[in-house]
């Protein structure tokens, strides 16, 4: 399952609607800074590593070697499902290749995220994850979650902590960092966490094997992919659909379907382009009605049209067989409504998604616009019910992105979804 827009596209609902149907969930790229929203009933549970299966018992949790994990806040997530009486020792294993984010990671974040890319800051989450994979792909000071509890430990920390603590006064950062404390804390968690680290690579292959089931649950969306979105703008790693295989270890050949989850409109947080963006009442209408603030950070979310081009991008990009279109309810409230068809760029109509960010900023959005449908739609559970105005935006959606709409979530609980096939 795969965002197709800048994130936050309410994949959590999704994937916590559908594990019922599979063996296993696995998360296989990002880290902290995802945030996966699951509401059941009166409660809500916000997720950042744990895969959304977890609240289905019978399901096995994956976090694959793609993560990059921070332990502290794996383990609160660990501790509040505890306490609502989820236990997760049975159903969640974690990969032993999975790289750790540490607290230079964290100080790195902090002072070279306010630093300007291409004339704008990134506007991380701050949770380390671009300095882990940078460490990741350098190698020299990456530790994986196998590496914890082995010997040596300590003194791959001392070295490690000797570089960073150069690289960091040299970024004009003062934080100090303390090899004892470090050291001390990540052998606490790597203790607590033992019995759930594990080899996760071969347990899904031969999973496969015998004919288990098991669902990609995304994190962050495709155009914010490392190589394929709107880069500088975009997070440490292959967050469209091409980057299941490398972050689970799973080859091609076994992904029978791919799921393409968009909202009915577009969000963004941090920097970089948004050619729908709206910064306006009708903007400010949208966030509101959608409470669009960030699950990790609170930060408002940027608000704008759907835009037709870069999802019908993204669909393609990602091998997406069918759309699942979230937060209808949000727009039911507007008098009219508006899609983007294709771009103007130097004077000329374009219908594909430019590969720099540069084109990307100076893009005009053609839209066309549609009559709002004004009904409360929360309630609604099959396609035919949904007012004419709403199915009229529907179909367009699907005929400009090229793609049918096989789901289309109406609110926040597992409830409020329409199936296209009539299935609940
Ligand atoms: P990072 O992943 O923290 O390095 O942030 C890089 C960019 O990705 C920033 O613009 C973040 O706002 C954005 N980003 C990272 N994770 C998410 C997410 O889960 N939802 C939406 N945006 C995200």
């Amino acid at each position: 399952m795969i965002g197709l827009q800048w994130g936050d596209e309410a994949k959590g609902k999704l994937v916590d609607l559908m594990t019922s149907q599979f063996d296993y969930v696995v998360r296989y790229q990002g880290g902290s800074n995802a945030g996966h929203t699951v509401v059941i009933g009166d409660q809500t549970y916000k997720l950042h590593h744990i895969p959304s299966g977890i609240l289905n018992p019978g399901v096995m949790n994956i976090i694959a070697p793609g993560v990059v994990l921070n332990p502290a806040t794996l383990l609160q997530e660990i501790e509040g499902l505890t306490a609502r009486q989820i236990d997760v020792t049975e159903n969640l294993r974690i990969s032993d290749r999975a790289h750790v984010v540490f607290p230079w990671h964290l100080a790195e974040d902090r002072v070279t995220n306010a630093a300007a890319v291409a004339g704008e800051s990134i506007g991380t989450t701050l949770r380390g994850i671009g300095p882990c994979y940078r460490d990741k792909y350098a190698r020299s000071h990456a530790i994986r979650m196998g590496d914890l509890c082995r010997s040596g430990f300590r003194a791959r920390i001392e070295e490690i902590v000797a570089a960073k603590q150069r690289a960091l006064a040299g970024l004009g950062s003062t934080e100090s960092l303390d090899v004892e404390a470090i050291y001390t804390e990540f052998s606490g968690y790597a203790e607590r966490l033992q019995p759930l680290v594990t080899e996760t690579t071969d347990l899904l292959l031969d999973a496969l094997d015998a004919g288990k089931s098991l669902l990609f649950e995304g994190a962050q969306g495709a155009l914010l992919d490392i190589d394929h979105g709107t880069f500088p703008f975009v997070t440490s790693s292959n967050s469209s659909g091409v980057g299941v295989c490398g972050g689970s270890g799973v080859p091609p050949c076994w992904i029978r379907r791919v799921l393409g989850v968009a909202k009915a409109y577009t969000t963004r947080v941090g920097g970089g382009p948004f050619p729908t963006e709206l910064d306006d009442e009708v903007g400010q209408r949208i966030r509101d009605l959608g409470n669009e603030y960030g699950t990790t950070t609170g930060r408002a979310r940027r608000c704008g049209w759907f835009d037709a081009v870069a999802v019908r991008y993204t669909t393609r990009l990602s091998g997406v067989s069918g759309l699942s279109i979230m937060m209808l309810d949000v727009l039911s409230q507007l008098p009219e409504v508006k899609i983007c068809v294709a771009y103007q760029l130097d004077g000329k109509r374009i219908e594909r998604f430019p590969s720099h960010v540069e084109d990307l900023r100076r893009v005009t959005p053609i839209y066309e616009t549609l009559p709002g449908w004004e009904t409360d739609v929360t309630q609604m559970r099959r396609m035919s019910e949904l007012p004419s105005g709403a199915r009229r935006y529907l179909d367009r959606v699907s005929e400009l992105v090229r793609r049918p709409i096989d789901v289309v979530s109406v609110g926040p609980d597992r409830a409020q979804t329409i199936f296209a096939d009539g299935a609940s």
